[in-house]
């Protein structure tokens, strides 16, 4: 496989890390390793989908270099983002005789990279991880930041951490095995990522060719690059910079809860999310309404939905919403749009309006 690799640097002072991006990097995880001062044992950390395709290949790579991997598997779903995973994969940690100088391997998609980040984050006082994120909502959002955690019966994330990988690899070729819904899904983090930063990514996303191997890791490392200079920027979420990532995931996360995990694909929340958020945007920051369809047209072109199914209740969502992080001392941060490649957080949308939203 040919191996062409470019880079993105995520500036976080000490806690700084480079994202690999490129086609054929599988093979050369134990390599891109060696520089970042980690030895000895480490726990890949996949699932019963990623395993039985790349997780051989990782772990040889991995012995190749001299690491000792100890390779974990969860089922693959959105189910194994639970405390009781983690849990587990802990205590399978320490029957593996991984100490504090272990480190963690997270092989897969958002529901692998956040729950390994965390089990990073909580095993023995925190220990290092890598993100080798798989899908692209993975690779262009989950495997960088550091946001990792688990859902509470209550809402999508609620327990959780912040800690940063000390590498991301992100191999476009391992994109090729994602079933065509899993795909699209992950280009909704594309689309709200071209909406509140880049209008030319949108405008370029009309004539995209996923066939083209170039061309995709190229759209990986711009968004990579937009999710990398707002992390920089502002890496806890403090000063509404990163908020403005949660464009389409408030409403989005309340129907992923109120459907029942498992039912929509995070991706696909997330558009009807960003279906809410726009139609909000165009009462309450001035989009027009050619922007808002346009919008629809990207979201159609991915075989995202853009009308929510009448079973979901909007009383569940909401009451999802009320759970949320967003929903800060009875208000809720709603991130708006005024024009794509533009993003604010408001904090004047009522729930009234929000309902209104989700029910037209
Ligand atoms: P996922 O990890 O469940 O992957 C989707 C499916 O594709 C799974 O069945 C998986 O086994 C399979 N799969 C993964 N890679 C594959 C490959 N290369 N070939 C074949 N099959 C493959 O879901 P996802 O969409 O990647 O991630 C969604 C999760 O990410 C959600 O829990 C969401 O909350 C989280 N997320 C987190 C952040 C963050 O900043 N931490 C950002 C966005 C999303
Ligand atoms: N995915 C949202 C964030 O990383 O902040």
């Amino acid at each position: 496989m040919e191996e062409t690799v470019s880079a993105v640097d995520v500036r976080l002072g000490a806690r700084s890390y480079r994202v690999s991006i490129g086609s054929g990097l599988l093979a050369s995880l134990g390599d891109f390793l060696k520089d970042t001062g980690l030895r000895g044992k480490c726990a890949v950390i996949t699932d019963s989908t990623v395993g039985p395709i790349y997780g051989t290949v990782v772990c040889e790579s991995l012995v190749r270099a001299g690491f000792l991997p100890v390779s974990l598997q969860v089922p693959a779903g959105e189910q194994s983002k639970s405390l009781s995973s983690a849990g587990e994969l802990c205590e399978r940690m320490i029957a593996a005789g991984l100490d504090r100088h272990a480190f963690v391997v997270a092989l897969g998609g958002g529901v692998v990279g956040d729950l390994a980040g965390f089990v990073a984050a909580i095993y023995q006082r925190g220990v290092p991880y890598v993100q080798v994120p798989t899908t692209i909502v993975a690779q262009v959002d989950s495997a960088v930041g550091g946001k990792t955690g688990v859902n509470a019966a209550h809402g999508k994330n609620l327990i959780g951490a912040f800690h940063q990988p000390r590498l991301v690899l992100a191999d476009v070729e391992t994109l090729r095995t994602l079933p065509a819904r899993e795909f699209n899904e992950g280009c909704a983090e594309i689309v709200k990522h071209a909406i509140i930063r880049d209008r030319a990514l949108f405008d370029s996303l009309a004539k995209f060719d996923r066939l083209d191997s170039r061309a995709l890791a190229g759209l990986i490392e711009r968004n990579v690059a937009i999710k990398a200079a707002i992390v920089s920027a502002d890496e806890h979420e403090t000063t509404g910079e990163r908020a403005l990532l949660n464009f389409g995931h408030t409403v989005g996360h309340g129907i992923e809860a109120a459907a029942g995990y498992g039912r929509f694909l995070h991706g696909e929340a997330v558009s009807l999310g960003i279906v809410a958020a726009s139609l909000l945007s165009m009462k309450k920051a001035g989009l027009s309404q050619t922007e808002h369809e346009a919008i629809l047209a990207r979201l159609r072109q991915f075989e995202l939905p853009t009308r929510l199914a009448s079973d979901v209740s909007t009383e569940t969502i909401l009451t999802a919403l009320r759970a949320d992080k967003k929903f800060d001392a009875g208000q809720v941060r709603f991130i708006l749009t005024p024009r794509i490649g533009e993003a604010f957080v408001a904090k004047d949308v009522t729930l009234a309006e929000i309902r209104e939203t989700v029910e037209a």
